[in-house]
């Protein structure tokens, strides 16, 4: 029997653009998981964004920092809409991604790289190169030039305008998600890639000797090679299938997981996590959110891809809720109705069917119910 004291809390909250959208499906898939598969879970809805600030003067308001506050993990949507002139840049400022993260301390973004044969056709990559990718990039998400001070927009004496940030790093910045990355590779395929431009950074001559360090005092089971920023990005589109868990720095990870997106075939199809410090009994603050962004051009539409959400909740199956048969049987769901030639439009070969963002949630959940069904039956 589930009792209240052992549910595990989960804040829904889809944001802006197409984030509530696409979070309506994963949020059904999760209610789906809670009836018909005993998922211990309690489900908060909360608001976030342009809609909150106009009622309340918060793009993050009270209730749902209480959500998230509580919350064992936070089903997250997207942030940022058209500019507008609706929330000051001020108020937008104290209730961003960014200082989420960074008042969670969600230091180990979780980005995986899986190309499905069933978007070949679909994908800007070529079949050939596409084949066996199975990778996932581990990016540095509270500090680096994102964080770093000083920082700003200055102007000089002869009227010049000079803007500038900083890149650091410290030791245990380092090593704690050197060893998130090594932890995970012992899951794996036993092999970790450090990224990073030692050949010309400070920050990177350092990011590399603490790698180095951790794995040689710790983790010398498990293989590490590094590879420079600008070779690590040709690598991914000339060989991606190479990889198994890469971890660099948050610059260099938000560029090179984009550049891994279309390794993967599309963009709409990757979930991620970011994940907090273990406490005493090895929980993490967890934040589940698909890599796409608001996407505003088509947000309203109920055209986009919910796939990448619905897939972060097979990443929360997996990593929060501790069930990996289950984040199994939500993968297979979703290979299933790819399999069956369910297509939204950022994924539909020329001339094939788009399904809506509602209609793939519906595709999903069918597929649910039939793997499911398929499991109980007798052999
Ligand atoms: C990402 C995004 C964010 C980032 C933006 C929205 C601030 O690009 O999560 O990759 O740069 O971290
Ligand atoms: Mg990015």
């Amino acid at each position: 029997m589930n009792t209240l004291s052992n549910m595990i809390k989960v804040a829904v909250v889809g944001g802006e653009g197409i984030g509530p959208e696409v979070t309506d499906q994963s949020h059904r898939i999760l209610k789906w998981f809670s009836a018909r598969r005993g998922l211990p879970v309690t489900l908060r809805e909360a608001q976030y964004g342009l809609s909150p600030y106009l009622a309340t003067g918060k793009v993050l308001p009270d209730d749902t920092v209480e959500a998230m506050e509580e919350a064992d993990a936070i089903l997250w949507g997207a942030t940022g809409g058209p500019e507008t002139t609706e929330v000051p840049p001020a108020a937008r400022k104290a209730g961003s991604l960014l200082s989420l993260r960074s008042k969670y301390d969600l230091y180990a973004n979780l980005r995986p790289i899986v190309a499905n044969p069933a978007l070949a056709d679909s994908a800007p990559l070529k079949a050939s190169v596409l084949k066996d990718v199975d990778f996932i990039i581990i990016r540095e998400l509270t500090s680096g030039i994102y964080f770093g001070e000083p920082r700003g927009i200055e102007t000089l004496p002869g009227g010049q305008r000079r803007g500038f940030n900083t890149q650091q790093y410290t030791t245990s910045q380092i090593r704690r998600v050197a060893r998130t990355a090594f932890e995970l590779a012992r899951t794996r395929k036993g092999r970790v890639c450090s990224v990073d431009k030692a050949n010309v950074l400070e920050t990177s001559v350092l990011w590399r000797e603490e790698v180095i360090g951790l794995h040689q005092a710790e983790f010398s089971d498990v293989e590490l090679t590094h590879l420079y920023v600008d070779n690590a990005a040709m690598q991914i589109v000339r060989a991606p299938s190479q990889f198994d868990v890469m971890v660099t720095c948050n610059i260099f990870g938000d560029i090179l997981s984009d550049c891994a997106a279309m390794a993967s075939g599309s963009l709409g199809m990757l979930p991620s996590v970011s994940l907090g410090p273990p406490d005493r009994l090895g929980r993490r603050k967890a934040l589940y959110e698909p890599v796409h962004g608001s996407a505003p051009d088509i947000a309203g539409k109920g055209i986009a891809n919910p796939l990448g959400s619905i897939l972060s909740v097979a990443m929360m199956l997996r990593i929060t809720l501790n069930r990996p048969d289950d984040a199994i049987l939500l993968e297979r769901a979703v290979d299933t109705a790819l399999s069956a030639g369910a297509r939204t439009a950022d994924i539909a070969e020329p001339g094939a069917k788009r399904l809506s963002t509602q209609e793939m949630g519906d595709a999903v959940l069918n597929a649910l119910d039939k793997v499911a069904g398929k499991e109980r039956e007798p052999a």
